[in-house]
């Protein structure tokens, strides 16, 4: 679908959140994300994946990390430039896990899912907790938003300049007090999601982690995104691959081969 930019507005030295026009205004579930592209911006045949942040009133917002050309790129994009999107795409995290506590556990721009999961989550009456970590306070985007949702959050970075100073995953163990009726959601760096995962499977508590990968079409076509699983249940390798545009970008932690992502 063609449609445009409506505002693209510079949050920290590295963050920036993108109003796309989409109306009616869409259903997206928390992980789901979008493939967009950029015909008279930036390099008119790459495709890029976005996760949804927010639903706007006009469409849905985007939060972004200048990381490399394209980003550079699009930071110069205007109200009413066009953007090709292709979405909302990937199965996002589960909005009933029928669990009374959801922890969730984000580092940097992997904030991006927990948005529209807190506002689901506060529908739902569940208990939620979030657990924000970066390297400084210049890596926490949205976290202005995240404070006025009134959510119950505990933040830690690297450098102490804000909250807890140390890695977000030391946060974790303490939050898990009954691990049966607990679910963990996560998404960030992949060392991090590693960790988290290592720490949900010694507890016993089930985890879902929401994986980025290079894709190139978003649609299960060019098998680029693919990744290694296991199966679940009885944790038996070499079970073959999945795609994380397709299948993900929310996967069950026990399903990964966590050595070779
Ligand atoms: Fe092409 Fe996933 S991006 S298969």
């Amino acid at each position: 679908m063609l449609t445009e930019v409506i505002y693209n507005r510079q949050i920290l030295p590295l963050y920036y959140k993108l109003g796309i026009r989409w109306e009616p205004r869409p259903f997206v579930k928390p992980g789901q994300f979008v493939m967009l592209r950029f015909p008279n911006c930036i390099d008119p045949l790459l495709r890029r994946p976005f996760g949804v942040y927010r639903i706007i009133d006009e469409g849905i917002e985007i939060l972004y990390k200048v990381v490399g050309k394209g980003t550079t790129l699009m930071t110069g994009l205007r109200p009413e430039d066009m953007v090709d999107m292709l979405g909302p795409l990937g199965n996002g995290f589960s909005l009933d896990s029928g669990k009374k506590d959801i922890v969730m556990l984000a580092g940097g721009i992997g904030i991006a899912p927990f948005y529209l999961s807190v506002v689901s989550g506060q529908r739902s009456g569940v208990r939620q907790k979030l657990l924000f970590g970066g390297r400084g306070k210049d890596d926490l985007p949205g976290l202005e938003d995240f404070k006025k949702l009134g959510i119950e959050m505990k933040i830690s970075t690297q450098d102490g300049s804000i909250g807890e100073k140390g890695l977000v995953t030391e946060l974790l163990k303490p939050e898990i007090r009954n691990p049966k009726s607990t679910i963990i959601y996560t998404c960030g760096p992949k060392g991090m999601l590693k960790e988290v995962a290592r720490i949900a499977l010694n507890l016993d508590a089930p985890c879902y982690v929401s994986l980025d990968n290079v894709m190139a079409c978003g649609i299960g076509a060019c098998l680029g995104c693919a990744v290694k699983v296991r199966s679940q249940e009885s944790g038996v390798r070499d079970q073959g691959y999945k795609m994380v545009c397709k299948d993900g970008p929310v996967f069950d932690a026990r399903e990964i081969e966590w050595e070779k992502v």
